[in-house]
Formats: C-alpha cells, structure tokens, sequence
C-alpha cells in the first residue's frame, strides 16, 4: 500500500465534523491532495445501506444485523474507493471505520472484538489504517456541548449508558492499537483541536 490512510473517530457530537472541516481547509491551503469519505457511506450503494442502518424506524434490527450492515458498506467503499486510491499513493482520510465497529458493536453492544475482527477480516480485507485519530471527549461533555440529542437518528436515541460503553470501548481501543491510535483531547477550544490534529500528523509525518 502505497498511500497514507487515515481514519477519524470519536463518540457522539465530539466535534468531528467540524474537525474535518478545518482540517480540509488546511489541507487545500497548503496544496495537499486528499480524498475524504465517510461511513457508513462514501458510494451509492454504502449510502443506501447508511440509510437503512440509521432509520429511526428499524427498532427491530437485531445487533449481529447492525455489524453486517456496517461490515457490508465498508466493503463496498473500501473496494470501490479506498483501496485504488491507496494503490495509487493517495492520502485517504476516513470519517469512521474499523473502530466505529469495535467501540460501538463490538464494545457497547456485547458482539465482542473477535466477532467484529472476523466479519470485517472478510469485508477490510488487510486495510487498515496508518493511523486513527481518536478526538477524546466523554459523552457527557459531547453532549451537554452539543445541546441534546437527535430525536430522529436511531443510533443518537440509545441512552447514555451505551455512549458511554463506546467511549470506554474506544479508550481500551487507545490501548490495543498503541501505535496506530493517536489520541487527541478535544475537551479545548475548536481551534486548539485543530492544531493538535495538524501537529500530530506532522510528527507522523502524513503532512
Ligand atoms: P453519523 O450521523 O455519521 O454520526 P457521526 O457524525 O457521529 O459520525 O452516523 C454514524 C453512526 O453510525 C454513529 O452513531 C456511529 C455509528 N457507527 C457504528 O455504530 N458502527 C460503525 O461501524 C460505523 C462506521 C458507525
């Protein structure tokens, strides 16, 4: 694999959108070519399955279902989209990926970290990021910052107790993949966010 792939997580309203959005500002300032997608998405048909998973209607959706569907999207961007332009040399940024299914399927629904390790071993194949982003902010930070929860998303209406299982899954996550996971507290100002996130992919040597 020849480019750099790299992938930005966190739990509910820890600002990562807003992240992105600065750090795509600086990267097209300083002329760096990148390719951003996100998930569950990034193509047509990983879009439709995105609409499906979060469809506040589905109540009956079972856990394992959830994690295939997530699993079966990531297929799909992966093959058509992550994997040429990493052949190719690209810098690939990801809004979520492997890890969003460990800390919230894996961790906060009880599948466990093997079970997502093995549906994805066949969905990733070996694509794994260079690096993981984490921006570390608990969710009752999260979301006493963002002002309350989206009645029409199903993910955002599991209570607290889960949000705070996927932060716990992501902090033993943090300690699994030492060497991969950068962690980055986002408990500060926006802007102060942003330049921890410039400063580490720097000394990683992405940018
Ligand atoms: P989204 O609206 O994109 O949330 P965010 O802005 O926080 O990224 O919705 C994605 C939701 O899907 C989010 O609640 C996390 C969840 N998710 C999983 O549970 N497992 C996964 O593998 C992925 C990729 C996302």
């Amino acid at each position: 694999m020849k480019g750099k792939f790299i992938t930005l997580e966190g739990c509910e309203g820890v600002g990562k959108s807003h992240q992105i959005r600065l750090l795509e500002e600086y990267l097209k300032k300083n002329q760096i070519k990148y390719y951003l997608t996100r998930e569950p998405g990034g193509t047509p048909v990983s879009e439709q399955i995105r609409s499906v998973i979060l469809d506040g209607k589905n109540v009956s959706m079972t856990d394992e279902c959830e994690a295939l569907l997530y699993a079966a999207a990531r297929a799909q961007l992966l093959k058509e989209e992550i994997k040429p332009r990493l052949e190719a040399g690209e810098l690939v940024l990801c809004d979520r990926y492997i890890d969003s299914s460990f800390a919230y399927q894996g961790y906060a629904r009880g599948l466990g970290v093997e079970f997502i390790e093995k549906i994805n071993s066949f969905a990733i194949q070996n694509f794994m990021p260079d690096y993981t982003l984490f921006l570390n902010l608990t969710p009752e930070q999260a979301f006493k910052r963002k002002g309350g929860v989206d009645k029409n998303d199903r993910l955002e209406l599991s209570g607290m107790e889960f949000h705070q299982k996927v932060y716990d899954g992501y902090i033993e996550l943090s300690r699994r993949y030492k060497e991969r996971f950068i962690v980055i507290d986002a408990s500060g100002e926006k802007q102060q966010t942003h330049a921890k996130i410039i400063g580490a992919l720097k000394e990683k040597g992405i940018i």
